[in-house]
Formats: structure tokens, sequence, C-alpha cells
């Protein structure tokens, strides 16, 4: 599928950003990338700084708000946009529980906008992909996988935003004809990913000697997937998916939470052992439980599979000793994402952004 103007919603992010490094590095996409993001506290512009000088012409950065429509509307207008690939979402279930309201904004209004931004566009638009979670499907007992069929259930607001956002895309699709794909997918991680998710939050702890906090009794089952791999899937469906179809996107590496946490442990112990202390399990702390926090996730991702011909590649235990490697050998990274002065600094470099 030829597309040439593709406007990549949270670019700056976690799973966007390696989304954009993966598109300009490693596949067969030969058009412009247009990256609209409002750089909240988990978007990083560092994370692509060195793609506009390698692919000249093929990376534009734009500080914006996707809940701004006008703005949306004119950079649909400005960019010649013909396919969307979305990702900007408020992502972590935590802060939805305490500060629900930007969920509402960024992943409903938002979302809403960039149909709209689509359906004004549409002389040669070809594609509006619309990045979710398996989270829409609530949580399951010690049984069963989730399917596309799989009603939804969400319990935070996070997924009840998400949840609102992939039936607005499912209705633009059904009413106005829009092209849309969506995906649902597992829990990811590897580098860049902000250290206020399970694996980066507990590996930097560990490695500082800090507490490694476990909500509940930790045998909440989640299923993880190497962020590099769900690019792929999401690349896959673009280009082959039926339009107006949902994909489920799963690494078929379901955990236990305190699994997770001795498998971080461990490794840091074997690559960077502790001096005059002992293991790393020694850590674990187990906190207050998430309310309303989902016993299990898990999915299965043989549509992807059969239709399409995904599969993943990296394995939980090589995915998860890179990723620590990675954060090992990033520490500068870290200390920048986490301080207020670096949000200061790039308020400063790329104006303040619409607030
Ligand atoms: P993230 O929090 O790391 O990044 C989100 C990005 O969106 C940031 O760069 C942020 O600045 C940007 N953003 C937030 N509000 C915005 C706004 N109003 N306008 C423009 N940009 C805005 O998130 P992530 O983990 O990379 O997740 C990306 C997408 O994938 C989300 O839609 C999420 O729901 C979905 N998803 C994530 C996971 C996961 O495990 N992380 C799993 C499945 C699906
Ligand atoms: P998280 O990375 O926040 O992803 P999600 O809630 O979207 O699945 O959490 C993954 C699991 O780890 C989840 O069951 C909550 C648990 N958890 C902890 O036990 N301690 C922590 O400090 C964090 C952030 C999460």
């Amino acid at each position: 599928m030829e597309f040439k103007n593709l406007l990549v919603t949270g670019g700056c992010g976690f799973i966007g950003s390696n989304f954009i490094r993966y598109l300009l590095e490693k596949s067969d996409f030969a058009g412009r990338i247009v990256n609209v993001d409002k750089l909240t506290y988990a978007g990083n512009p560092e994370n692509l700084r060195d793609l506009e000088q390698r692919f000249p012409g093929r990376y534009v950065f734009l500080r914006e708000d996707i809940c701004n429509l006008e703005r949306m509307d004119a950079i649909f207008t400005d960019y010649h946009i013909d396919v969307v690939c979305h990702f900007a979402a408020e992502s972590h279930v935590d802060r939805s529980i305490k500060r629900p309201a930007d969920f509402i904004f960024t992943n409903i209004v938002g979302t809403f906008n960039l149909l709209e931004a689509s359906r004004n566009h549409t002389a040669g638009f070809r594609l509006f992909h619309h990045v979710s979670t398996d989270e829409v499907y609530g949580s399951l007992g010690k049984e069963g996988h989730f399917i596309e069929t799989t009603p939804y259930k969400p319990n935070s607001p996070y997924s009840a935003s998400k949840a609102s956002s992939d039936h607005l895309v499912r209705a633009y699709f059904k009413t106005y004809g829009l092209p849309v794909t969506i995906s649902n997918c597992s829990n990811n991680y590897g580098p860049w990913q902000f250290p206020e998710k399970l694996i980066p939050l507990i590996t930097l702890n560990a490695l500082e000697g800090k507490p490694l906090p476990v909500y509940g009794d930790g045998k909440n089952v989640r299923d993880w997937l190497y962020v590099e791999d769900h690019c792929e899937a999401i690349w896959t469906i673009m280009n082959k998916g039926r339009r107006g179809e949902t994909y489920n996107v799963g690494g078929n590496s379901e955990e236990e939470n305190l699994s997770v946490v001795y498998g971080i442990c461990d490794i840091l112990d074997a690559i960077r052992p502790r001096t005059g202390s002992g293991p790393r399990r020694d850590l674990i702390t187990f906190v207050k439980d998430r309310p309303g926090h989902d016993w299990r996730y898990a999915i299965d991702s043989g549509k992807l599979q059969s239709e399409l011909g995904w599969a993943p590649r990296e394995s939980f235990q090589t995915g998860l000793r890179r990723t620590i490697v990675w954060y090992l050998e990033n520490t500068g990274w870290v200390t920048r994402v986490r301080s207020g002065d670096y949000l200061r600094w790039i308020d400063e470099h790329y104006g303040p952004g619409d607030k």
C-alpha cells in the first residue's frame, strides 16, 4: 500500500517513538512522517532527535494538542495527510484513577477531533489506524483469552476512555465509510518507556536499591509484548488489514507480576551485582492494591497471525534482558525524563504548546 504523508500522533511517547524509528529504519515505508505530539510528561522529542538529520525531509515534528480541532484540520491540509496512525493518549491506569479528566479530553475528544479532521479531508484519504489496548475487554479469570468479539467491559477510567475511542472509530467506519483499522494490544515493554509503568519502574528502583512496590499479592497476570513486535504488527495491519476490522495483538507471554519482578531482580543481580547487600528480591514491598485492579489479561492474536501472517519475534526472557540493558546504558535519558527541569527545557525549546 502506497502511503505518502503519514500523521503519527503521540510519536514522542513510548510506542509512538519506537514506531517512527521502526518505520524509518526497518520498514518499506517511503513517504513522510508528520509527528504531532503535545509533549506531556510522557512525551520526549529527544527519543527521535537523530532522525531529522538522518532522514532529511522525511520526518517533521509539530508540538500540537489533538484536542485542538482547528489545528488538526490545518495540519491535514498543510501536509496533505492521507494516512493516520493514532497513538496519542493518556496511558497510565494509576494516573487515570487519581485524575481522570485528561483521559476524557485526550483519549475521547482528541480521537473524535482526528476522526473529524479525517472526514473533512476524504479526497485521497487512505486509512485511519487506531492504536488501542486489550484493557477494553475487562478482566479474565484463570481461563480463557480475549478475542476480537469479546464484549467490552472496561474497569478503569483509562480503559473506559480507550473503549469509548474504539467505538467512535468503528462508528466512523459504519456511518461515514471512513477507512479504519483498530488494534487492541497487550502490555508493551522495551526502550523509551516512561518509568512509571511496571517494568522500567522496577528496573530503576532495583538498580538504585529502592523498595519495589508490588500491588496486592502480586498474582495479577499480564501478557507482555516487546514494543518492536507491536510496531511490526501495527504496520502489517495498516498495510494488509481489512478495513473496518479489529485485530488483537499479544505476545503469548503471560506472567504474574511477581514473576516479572523476580525476573528483573535476577537479571540485574547477574549483570550488576550489589555490593555489600543481599539479592534485589529482598527489596520487594507489597503495597495497597490498585482500586478495581484487573486480575488477568490474556490475548488471542490468532486472527492477526492467520489472516496477516504476523507473529511476535522476541521472547519475554530475551526482551526483558535487552530492555534492562537499555536502561542501564541510558541513565542520562532516565535522569532527564524524571526531572521537572527537563519539562521546563522542553517548554523553552519548543514553546509552551497548546495547553
Ligand atoms: P505514552 O504515555 O508513552 O505516550 C503518549 C504520547 O501521547 C506522549 O508522547 C504524549 O505527549 C502524547 N499526548 C498525550 N496527550 C496528547 C494530546 N492531547 N495531544 C497530542 N499528544 C498527546 O503512551 P504509550 O505507552 O506509548 O501508548 C501509546 C498508545 O498505545 C496509547 O494510545 C495506548 O492506549 C496504547 N497502548 C499502550 C500499551 C502499553 O503497554 N503501553 C498497550 C496497548 C495499547
Ligand atoms: P502497568 O505497567 O501500570 O500496566 P497496566 O496497569 O496497564 O497493566 O502495571 C502492570 C501490572 O503491574 C499491573 O497489574 C499493576 C502492577 N504494578 C505493580 O504491582 N506495581 C507498580 O509499581 C506498578 C506501576 C504496577
